[in-house]
């Protein structure tokens, strides 16, 4: 969408959220004045601080207030004070599901290939987006236990996959596609699970009609993740269903050489999407200054691209391709650099045009 006064919240969060949060904006900002790009920021303190505080992880009225945006950045949050999952679930699922953010968008794509972990693979074979369902399949939450705790206990988790949702994704990826004439993987496991994906076969198949100039193919899950290591360079855009774009996004993680250098994307492009790392808070290196800031401000350059700005999102890839090669680092990437220190770095290669 083509927005005149885009309004952007951030949501540092916990741990090194806050601290490479802080880098990626030292790189919008920057943008922001020389391109006057009229980028309005607003900081939402939410995570494990107000949680320990009074309780609260989004009052309404906040969750009010973020309608208003275009967009929502986002850190990491978790923190040890606080049981598993009561941030996770209450802030970042949350917002995941009252957008409806349905894609899950994660670029897969090598920087250097010093940090390939494919023998003959590099920057040229590793390159594509999963495009991922993000708001049902096995993890729509439906399901339940009969006799539990007993010997004879059942569980169970239905998968769902509705026509809208399924569509939607699809024709999300298409149109991804479509953007650079890349290739549409679908990624299922139809052979097995012959309704849920059957469906998506179903549905892929028509609306690929539509896209006559796009080419296509299909993989079956178990086989994808062994051509994702042998042959990454078959994939451009490979659709998947909510569970499978899980686990082949961490595999694709690792192609790209770690959580240190792997943003994400939540979008619904009809209400407000959210930017983010995918590494979490971190908190054994939280307040020590080494976290590594590339995700993040990654997650900076996917923003941009949303908003229609591919050539600052371009730039950005850049200045970290250079600062990759001269090693200017933090420690997680083999580099001697702070925080910040990276962020200057980027922000001096950018400033050098
Ligand atoms: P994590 O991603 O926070 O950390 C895993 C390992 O990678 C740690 O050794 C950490 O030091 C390192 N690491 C992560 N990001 C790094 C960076 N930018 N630079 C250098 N090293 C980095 O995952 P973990 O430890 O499983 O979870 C910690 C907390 O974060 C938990 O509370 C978890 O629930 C939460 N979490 C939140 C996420 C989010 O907000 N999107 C995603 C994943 C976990
Ligand atoms: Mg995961």
């Amino acid at each position: 969408r083509l927005i005149n006064l885009p309004s952007i919240a951030v949501i540092p969060g916990d741990g090194i959220g806050p601290e490479v949060v802080n880098e990626g904006l030292k790189i919008f900002n920057y943008f922001n004045n020389e391109y006057n790009l009229n980028f309005k920021f607003e900081e939402f303190n939410l995570g494990a601080k107000r949680y320990l505080k009074n309780g609260e992880l989004i009052p309404e009225s906040i969750l009010k207030k973020l309608e208003t945006f275009d967009a929502i950045y986002l850190g990491a949050v978790g923190d040890p004070q606080v049981p598993a999952g009561i941030l996770e679930h209450g802030i970042l699922l949350k917002l995941r599901f009252h957008f409806d953010q349905y894609v899950n968008l994660r670029p897969i794509k090598l920087l250097n290939n010093r940090f390939s972990p494919l023998k003959n693979k590099g920057v040229e074979e590793i390159n594509f987006t999963v495009v991922r369902e993000n708001t049902e399949g096995l993890y729509a939450g439906i399901g339940g236990f009969l006799k539990k705790g007993t010997a004879d206990e059942v569980a169970i988790q239905e998968m769902v996959s509705t026509r809208k949702g399924v569509e939607r994704i699809i024709r999300y990826a298409f149109e991804y596609a479509n953007k650079t004439n890349g290739k549409v993987t679908l990624c299922d496991k139809s052979n097995v699970l012959t309704y849920s994906h059957n469906l998506w076969l179903r549905v892929f198949e028509e609306v690929k009609t539509e896209y006559p100039n796009i080419k296509t193919d299909h993989y079956y899950v178990d086989a994808i993740t062994m051509k994702m290591v042998r042959n990454p360079e078959l994939f451009d855009v490979i659709v998947t269903c909510n569970m499978f774009g899980d686990i082949i996004t961490d595999l694709g993680a690792e192609l790209q050489g770690g959580m240190g250098l792997a943003a994400s994307a939540n979008i619904n492009p009809d209400t407000v999407s959210m930017f983010e790392p995918i590494h979490g808070s971190a908190p054994d290196i939280a307040g020590k200054g080494i976290a590594n800031p590339i995700a993040a401000i990654l997650a900076v350059s996917m923003m941009l691209e949303y908003f229609h700005r591919d050539d600052l999102s371009e730039k950005i890839e850049n200045a970290i391709k250079i600062i990759i090669e001269e090693n200017k680092l933090t420690p997680d990437m083999g580099g001697k650099l702070t925080t910040q220190e990276v962020g200057d770095e980027i922000l001096k290669v950018l400033k050098r045009g």
